[in-house]
């Protein structure tokens, strides 16, 4: 069984073919980072036309690398939400455009699944598990129970751990995006130098906020005079990324507990998304995880990040339970894994 799988639902152009015995036949990614760095952030425009202009292309070097033919796939795969919408439609235009000259099955991919499921493919962990998807867009913690079925059991009440990071690092003039960048400044850092706060530390429920540890960290470079050395960009760097590690632990432990008492096979925590390629992230997590009696599985760092092969696996996976889709799937610029979850929690969750 072989699927294709393409990946345009943010600023990475990506495409991949894997099996159901779990090998890739190929694997493109095209950042788009140069053409969006000058302004600091995403430009949604940008990001379509580059999707429109590379993506044929992209997608013939992935059949030349498997070397295969169209008619040796058993079905496309292809995001179709949640993320931009322009992006969005130059990805499922695409892969129904295949599935129709070719005869074969299409699959609207929701991203977060393609997120969720990636370490089915990389280490085949067994349904339920319990995740902590953490992303430039996405900052959620779900048991994972089957293909299709996500319990959401925490989220953030403004903005992504990754959005953190990106915000941060354009605060501290490090450039975009911010994750790699806060990374490499903090090493060596003075994590301490700098108090910033742990937002939502402590809460019984497992949610997240991001927002007032921004404006934390704008209140010490405004006490700095803005005038940042690199020694302090080396410890507000620290400072910052140690928060955001403090907050993700925390917050994962209260979901281990809650999730324990309603699934009591539960045996592994899984990080994925961009952020969980941080170093800390994931010593931390492992420690959260140990300390719980869980094994934490992270993905390899670039199937961490947005890639096509995370589409291609969750295609295979609904491909072998018969679950496709038809060509008038609409692409969905919003689409939450669980749908039962409260659209807005306290002071208003964000789905
Ligand atoms: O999953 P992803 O590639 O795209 C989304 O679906 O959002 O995640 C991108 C996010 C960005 O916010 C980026 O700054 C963050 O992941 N990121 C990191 C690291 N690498 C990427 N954050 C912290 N440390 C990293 N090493
Ligand atoms: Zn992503």
């Amino acid at each position: 069984m072989l699927v294709l799988g393409i990946e345009t639902s943010c600023d990475e152009t990506a495409v991949a073919i894997v099996d159901e015995r779990r090998r890739i036949h190929a694997d493109v990614v095209l950042s788009q980072l140069a053409e969006h760095r000058p302004y600091g952030g995403i430009v949604p425009e940008i990001a379509a036309r580059s999707h429109l202009v590379h993506l044929d292309r992209l997608i013939g070097q992935a059949m030349a690398q498997a070397g295969i033919g169209y008619a040796e796939l058993d079905g496309i795969a292809a995001t179709a939400g949640p993320g931009l919408i322009g992006g969005l439609l130059v990805g499922v235009m695409t892969g129904k455009a295949i599935a129709a000259a070719h005869g074969r099955p299409f699959i609207a991919v929701n991203h977060l699944e393609g997120h969720a499921l990636t370490v089915r493919l990389t280490d085949a962990v067994a349904f339920p598990y319990l995740l902590l998807l953490v992303s430039g867009g996405h900052c959620q913690l779900l048991v994972v129970e089957e293909v299709g079925r996500y319990r959401r059991l925490g989220t953030t009440v403004d903005d992504a751990a990754g959005e953190a990071f990106d915000k941060g690092a354009k605060l501290l003039g490090l450039g975009y995006p911010g994750g790699p960048a806060i990374e490499r400044a903090a090493a060596g850092g003075d994590t301490c130098r700098f108090p910033l706060p742990r937002p939502m530390l402590g809460r019984a429920e497992p949610h997240f906020s991001f927002s007032g540890l921004k404006t934390a960290l704008r209140h010490r470079v405004a006490e700095l005079g803005g005038n940042l050395s690199e020694h302090d960009r080396r410890d507000l760097a620290a400072a910052l990324q140690a928060a955001i590690v403090d907050c993700l632990a925390d917050r994962t432990a209260v979901a281990i507990e809650l999730a324990r008492g309603r699934y009591p096979g539960l045996a592994t925590l899984v990080a994925a998304g961009g952020v969980a390629a941080n170093q800390q992230v994931r010593r931390r997590l492992a420690a959260t995880a140990e300390a719980a009696g869980l094994r934490l599985v992270v993905p390899p760092a670039r199937l961490c990040t947005d890639n096509g092969t995370m589409i291609a696996w969750a295609g295979v996976e609904r491909l072998q339970r018969g679950l496709t889709d038809g060509l008038d799937f609409a692409a969905r610029p919003r689409w939450p894994l669980d749908p039962t979850a409260p659209k807005a929690i306290g002071a208003g969750v964000k789905a």
